[in-house]
């Protein structure tokens, strides 16, 4: 059956940005799919030419298309924009954030087997940018946590499960200590978990989590945090399977969808064609099963795992000389 080009918004976003998206649309275009990507900036690179991290017409863009291919975008610690990401999810209401963490072969890690999933809240938590001064020398940062949010995260994880063979999630907290908020995303979880008859479910303190993680990562499965918590454990998890480079991610919403890797924009590497893509290549490959192209999806991995196996084409945190776009065209040419 054929069907017309998939329209996709493609934010090459900063720093090794525009290096790690040209790899994954040499390689997404390398599947034979028909996409027309519709290129927008966003990030410090837009603040030149549009005044702003985020011009409007970026998120036009992807509530237009409602899929896009995202580059890594620079905040600035402590002053300046807020960040484009946090903005992208709120604005978009892309509210699940899913990382598959999954053990390649041909990558030297000290631990072997991973697979499981990190799924953590987008909208919300610490990250919902309400900070004051209240007298000088003390500042106060508001952690929102509410009852829908919470649920609708719960629920997209039980279904992720569901829909994906998964046996247990497990919800990570800090409810002895945050009773009022960790406490209600706890509830919600409960709740949304009697529903699902055949799938575990477990809570986990977030600090004893991290060392159960480090000490043996094959006893999880599906991980179900909020934002904060998410962030941190989702950079932990990378670390098991190869690094930053190595971790592709997805942010989902009711209407929409935004696909990125977990790492940032690595100013340190940007420029250099040193970054690894495969990130980001991953990302497309999880942006081609959000597009229902699952077979596509399966040979842009299957590509990926044979490169890595041959291992004469990778990158420099890989342990290899490869360039950026060396890589890249390895991984296509065997499309
Ligand atoms: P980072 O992920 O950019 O870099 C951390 C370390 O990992 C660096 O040594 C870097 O060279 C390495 N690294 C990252 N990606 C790599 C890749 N694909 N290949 C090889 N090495 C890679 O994190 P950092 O330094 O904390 O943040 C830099 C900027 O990125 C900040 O402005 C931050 O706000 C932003 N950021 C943006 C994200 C996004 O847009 N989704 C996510 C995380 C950070």
């Amino acid at each position: 059956m054929s069907r017309g080009p998939c329209t996709v918004t493609l934010i090459p976003g900063d720093g090794i940005g525009p290096e790690v998206v040209a790899a994954a649309v040499r390689v997404l275009t390398a599947t034979g799919i028909a996409f027309e990507w519709e290129t927008e900036q966003a990030g410090s690179t837009a603040i030149g030419e549009h005044g702003t991290a985020l011009p409007p017409r970026v998120l036009d863009s992807v509530r237009r298309n409602k899929v896009a291919l995202k580059g890594p975008t620079e905040t600035p610690v402590g002053t300046g924009h807020r960040s484009v990401n946090v903005e992208l999810r709120k604005q978009l209401d892309l509210y699940a954030n899913l990382r598959p963490v999954q053990s390649l072969p041909g990558i030297k890690s000290r631990y072997d087997g991973v697979d499981l999933v990190v799924v953590r809240e987008n909208t919300e938590d610490l990250y919902s940018g309400l900070e004051h001064v209240v007298v000088p020398g003390v500042v106060e940062s508001l952690k929102i946590i509410t009852e829908k949010a919470s649920t609708r995260i719960a629920r997209f994880a039980f279904d992720y499960a569901r829909g994906h063979g998964r046996k247990k999630v497990t919800a990570v907290h800090k409810a002895n200590i945050m009773k009022l908020s960790d406490g209600l995303f706890l509830d919600c979880c409960r709740k949304v978990a009697k529903d699902y008859e055949g799938i575990g479910y477990e809570e986990m303190i977030v600090d004893n989590a991290c060392m159960q993680l480090v000490l043996d990562p094959s006893r999880f499965d599906v991980l179900l945090l909020e934002n904060l918590y998410g962030d941190i454990v989702s950079d932990l998890c990378a670390g098991f399977v190869g690094g930053l480079g190595m971790a592709p991610g997805a942010n989902i919403g009711a209407d929409g969808a935004l696909f990125e890797a977990v790492h940032g924009s690595a100013p340190d590497i940007a420029g250099k064609n040193l970054a690894n893509p495969v990130a980001v290549i991953l990302s497309g490959a999880l942006m081609l099963d959000h597009l229902g192209e699952h077979d596509a999806a399966e040979r842009v991995r299957r590509a990926v795992r044979s490169v890595l196996v041959e291992g004469r084409k990778l990158t420099r945190d890989l342990g290899g000389t490869a360039g950026t776009s060396e890589i890249a065209e390895a991984i296509a040419s065997r499309l």
